[in-house]
């Protein structure tokens, strides 16, 4: 598989295949994990303008980065061009690769303010953000969007010339409209046309659960590479290109290294409840996977995450003893 090029001088990928922003799931442990594993690029989650430029302490935090996980792109929301070019004038002074500005997320608090998806019904200012920000940034800026806001009004190929004229140097297209949500399947067809809409680099996005279908989704759109969010979340193998394993053994080994580098990145006391929700994730699919859970949300610290990790192993190993038996 070719390694693709998405910024000319500036950001060369070692493979297609790009970790998408997922707010809650996406900070420096996952992301090293899964560039571990193979991605090629890494996005954080989505970071407000508004508490970056009003230096909020959680907002700073979410932009922690090591040069191990490198390329990696900072994803800022918002819907005020001249606070959207401060928060990247901050962000270009971090170790960082590139801006994403978050055009797609449907979530009411975000639109409500005109900022997220909304902004696909507002061009006008979505192409004003776009200038001020590629204006006061140092950096390649890029801007994740959606199909459009409903199914009778699809603008994507609309949207994706004007961030491209706006100065935009790669793009990221998700195949659903903003009244989908993330129901319903996401159309290649509008992410095809995106991509044979604009000269620049486009990522597409939408539904990739496996490195077969991404392969698939990258030769079928012509994209320059395709992002997994879902997919990858307690999936770190989809990067890698090796199936997920059908046991907890199989997957002790990235669970241990993802505790690993929480404890070594992330303060534990205050994100307790997403290391658990991201453990969740790995039990996925796995027998006994419901009471896995419970037990895994119900643990007070890292250390009690860690023992019953272990007597579920010990479960595991019994039942598999006695249907050997
Ligand atoms: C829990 C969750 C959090 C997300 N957070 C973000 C975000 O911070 N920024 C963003 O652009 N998209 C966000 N998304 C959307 C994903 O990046 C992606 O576009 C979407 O899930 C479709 O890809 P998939 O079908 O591979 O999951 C989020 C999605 C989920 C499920």
């Amino acid at each position: 598989m070719s390694a693709p090029l998405l910024v000319k001088g500036k950001l060369q990928l070692d493979s297609p295949f790009v970790l998408a922003p997922l707010a809650g799931y996406t900070d420096l442990p996952f992301r090293l994990l899964c560039r571990e594993q193979g991605a090629g690029l890494v996005f954080s989650e989505m970071i407000s303008s508004h508490g970056l430029v009003q230096g909020q302490q959680k907002t700073g935090a979410m932009l922690q980065s090591i040069p191990e996980e490198r390329p990696f792109v900072a994803q800022l929301f918002g819907a005020v061009p001249e606070i959207m070019a401060e928060a990247a004038r901050r962000v270009c002074d971090l170790p960082v690769d590139a801006i994403d500005l978050n055009m797609g997320c449907p979530v009411r608090k975000v639109t409500k303010r005109g900022a997220g998806a909304a902004l696909m019904m507002q061009m006008e200012n979505a192409a004003a953000i776009v200038r001020a920000v590629c204006a006061a940034s140092s950096l390649p800026v890029s801007v994740k969007f959606r199909s459009g806001k409903d199914e009778s009004h699809q603008n994507a190929v609309d949207f994706a010339r004007m961030a491209e004229e706006a100065g935009a140097a790669f793009l990221t297209i998700h195949g659903r409209t903003w009244a989908q949500a993330f129901s319903g399947e996401a159309n290649w067809d509008t992410i095809r046309a995106v991509k044979a809409a604009v000269q620049i680099p486009v990522i597409g996005n939408g539904d990739i659960d496996s490195f077969a279908l991404g392969c698939r989704r990258l030769e079928e759109s012509g994209c320059d590479a395709v992002m997994a969010g879902r997919g990858a979340l307690g999936n770190p193998w989809l990067f890698a290109g090796t199936e997920r394993p059908q046991s907890l053994t199989g997957r002790m080994p990235l669970i241990c290294r993802y505790l690993d580098l929480c404890q070594e990145y992330l303060p534990l006391e205050r994100v307790i409840f997403r290391i658990k929700n991201q453990v969740c994730r790995f039990l996925g699919g796995l027998s006994g996977a419901v009471s896995a859970r419970q037990q895994v949300l119900a643990c007070p610290s890292l250390e009690s995450i860690k023992l019953c990790l272990d007597r579920l192993l010990l479960a595991e190993d019994s039942r598999q003893n006695t249907f050997g038996q």
